[in-house]
């Protein structure tokens, strides 16, 4: 039957199946046994990861517009150029008196004569995007010296140094304090900048330059980009992960994060560099995490998309690849008072400590935590013995709080076998991380992977996935692999209780990890077609399952080298032996209080013509449903320029009967939703 090629091309393994077009007789059989429904959908099955990585956050979805506005980054002037206006005047970086603490460095201007202005200019993020006829929101902390009798003069102009809009600041003095203005832009500009003028003869001392487009996501201060967050929205993502990833270990642990650092005024949250400057591809030695996109503003953003937020916390080891830092057992205790704080921080009451200081924020209601995570993706004995010790001081006092506890960088392999031996044998557990960057093909092979697990132990979260194609590229093939994995998830999610791809979000031309779900610019952003994939499941996620039957000539497919499914460098337990795959990827289920009949069906081969049974149904009801993701070629991207190359089309089917016939196209994910008549 099928002939499969197979070839394995720079490392990674290439899938290219044929299967016979046209024929009048269905290859394929799908009975789904709508009368027998099986267990609860987990509420929580599909959500996002959020990473700062690939200027995911500072300079991505945190709307701030100026890069390096505390002058904190080791380049203190990085992202700053001096602008004189036939005056003169030097422009220094200084410690002494600063804002405060955690913000030691500011820019001092000394003024000798303005001209028609001196001061500094920021470029952003590659250049800042504005639009005519929208506001945006300049502040400043400023001081001066007696002899500063002036202005500060906050421009935008253009690339061309057009002036686009501006505010005028007064009031002065030789005390720190914080201005505030509007500019009304009245141009579009994709590449403009910020210039800060003095306007006397003086000194002038300048520290959280900042400006937001007044238009964010919801209108919040301090908010997301509002194009970003409602591809989040249009996700309708069960919970939100946050803020890694790798990046909650750090390289070493002065780098590893800290939420306490995340809080509060922005001009009071202590700058770090971002672990991925020296990441897997280029270098970015620049890149900083400012943390004004922090915990509250992560619980805020959950509550807005109405996901469920699932910190992950440092549980005392930084990255194991890198420093392998450890806190000794006996030195825990601020770690472990870290995460009991966190979830005051989250639910107490606002008279509490840290409730109190979510109040102050201006969210005086519980943010409603009842996820957590101790540790990325941390592994073997120095893992356990302090696991052991969170879990117990987060369970004596919140012993509903489910926590999530990772099983290594990968599966299959023996720090992801220590893990799962450990939880069958005494170490309990609520949920357990698993975490696959792996070829399309080990996805095929993988849908039905927890099929026969054990019960019995803990939940299961993917908790990041995503399907590594060929030059890692945001393929059709890979989103259809990952979809074909993701009906085993649905099958088994009484057991997979969460899953999200990762990483999130991609920069172009500033990123260090490929794949990734959504890709931006500065104003643009596009889906890649595993991002419809997952809107796809969230969006159609039934409530209950139903059994799935698919009957047809199986696939075999020859081994992965074990290189391809190694997790830096951890071997599989075992070597890889062919596997069958079926001859499509179903599941199904019920959704809805009118009992709407969910199919997710994936067909990752050539076009097939499939006969489908609804079995315990006796009629359909008019409107049946197709939602379809495919496109001509499995190679098909998304991009700037065709940003819904691949996307989903609906489309109505003329379906009355419980037995039927159905095309599956080639390299398709298709969603039936059908309703039974009377
Ligand atoms: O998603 C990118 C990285 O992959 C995450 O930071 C880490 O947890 C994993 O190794």
């Amino acid at each position: 039957m099928t002939p499969i090629r197979f070839a394995t091309l720079a490392g990674v393994t290439a899938l290219l199946i044929t299967r016979p077009v046209g024929s009048a007789e269905p290859a394929v059989t799908l009975t789904i046994d709508v009368a027998h429904p099986g267990h609860a959908v987990s509420s929580v099955l599909h959500g996002v990861f959020f990473e700062a990585i690939n200027y995911g956050a500072d300079g991505g979805l945190y709307a701030e517009l100026v890069q390096n506005r505390s002058f904190e980054h080791a380049e203190h002037l990085y992202a700053w150029g001096t602008v004189n206006r036939g005056g003169d005047g030097d422009v220094t970086i200084e410690t002494a008196g600063p804002l405060n603490a955690k913000n030691p460095h500011y820019a001092r201007l000394t003024v000798r004569d303005p001209g028609r202005g001196f001061g500094l200019g920021n470029y952003g993020f590659g250049g800042i995007a504005v639009k005519s006829g929208e506001n945006y929101l300049f502040s400043v902390r400023a001081r001066t010296d007696a002899a500063y009798q002036g202005a500060l003069i906050a421009v935008l102009e253009d690339e061309s140094g057009r002036p686009l809009g501006e505010c005028r600041l007064a009031g002065l003095g030789s005390a720190w304090a914080q201005l505030d203005g509007t500019i009304k832009c009245g141009a579009t500009a994709t590449s403009a900048r910020l210039v800060v003028l003095a306007t006397a003869a003086g000194r002038v001392d300048l520290d959280v330059v900042s400006l937001f487009p007044e238009h964010t996501f919801k209108n919040r201060r301090n908010g997301v980009r509002a194009d970003l967050a409602q591809m989040l929205a249009d996700l309708h993502p069960a919970f939100l992960r946050f803020p890694g990833g790798c990046i909650v270990e750090g390289r070493d642990l002065p780098n590893r994060y800290q939420w306490k650092d995340t809080i509060g005024d922005i001009a009071g949250r202590s700058e770090n560099w971002n672990r991925w400057q020296d990441a897997v591809r280029g270098t970015a030695p620049q890149y900083y995490q400012t943390y004004g996109l922090g915990f509250f503003e992560f619980f805020q953003l959950c509550e807005d998309l109405g996901a469920e937020p699932l910190p992950i916390l440092n549980c005392g080891m930084a990255c194991q690849y890198q420093s392998k830092q450890l806190v000794p057992l006996d030195q825990l205790d601020p770690y472990v008072q870290d995460a009991l704080d966190l979830i005051e921080f989250a639910n107490g009451p606002a008279a509490s400590g840290w409730g109190a200081q979510r109040a102050a924020m201006g969210h005086p209601e519980p943010f409603h935590l009842k996820y957590l995570g101790v540790g990325n993706e941390q592994w073997g004995e120095d893992y356990f013995a302090r696991y052991k010790i969170f879990r117990a001081a987060i369970k004596a006092k919140h012993p509903d709080m489910q926590l999530v506890t990772p099983a290594g960088p990968g599966v299959d392999d023996g720090f992801w076998k220590l893990a799962w031996d450990k939880f069958r044998s005494g170490t309990p557990a609520d949920i357990v991380d698993e975490h696959y960057y792996r070829p399309p093909q080990w996805f095929l092979e993988n849908a039905t992977r927890y099929d026969a697990q054990d019960r019995a132990g803990p939940k299961v979260f993917a908790g990041e996935f995503a399907a590594h194609d060929r030059d890692r590229r945001n393929t059709l093939r890979a989103a259809l692999a990952e979809a074909a994995f993701m009906t085993g998830l649905v099958r088994n999610s009484d057991l997979v209780a969460m899953s999200s791809y990762a990483p999130l979000f991609a920069k172009a031309g500033a990123w260090q990890w490929a794949p990734d779900l959504i890709w931006f610019d500065n104003t643009r952003v596009y889906g890649t077609p595993s991002y419809y994939v997952q809107s796809l499941f969230s969006n159609n996620r039934p409530d209950r399952v139903v059994p799935v039957t698919v009957a047809g000539p199986a696939v075999t497919l020859p081994p992965l080298p074990a290189r391809e499914v190694a997790t830096y460098g951890a071997p599989p337990l075992t070597p890889y032996k062919p596997v069958s795959i079926p001859a499509l990827f179903a599941a199904g289920g019920l959704r809805g209080s009118a009992g709407e009949i969910v199919v997710i069906v994936v067909n990752p081969y050539a076009e097939a013509r499939a006969a489908i049974d609804l079995h315990g149904t006796k009629s359909i009801a008019p409107g049946a449903r197709a939602v379809v993701l495919t496109s001509a070629s499995p190679d098909d991207e998304n991009s700037f320029e065709a940003p819904t190359k691949v996307a989903p089309r609906e489309e109505t089917v003329s379906i009355s009967g419980p037995s039927f016939e159905h095309t599956f196209p080639a390299n398709s994910l298709t969603i039936l939703r059908l309703t039974a008549a009377e």
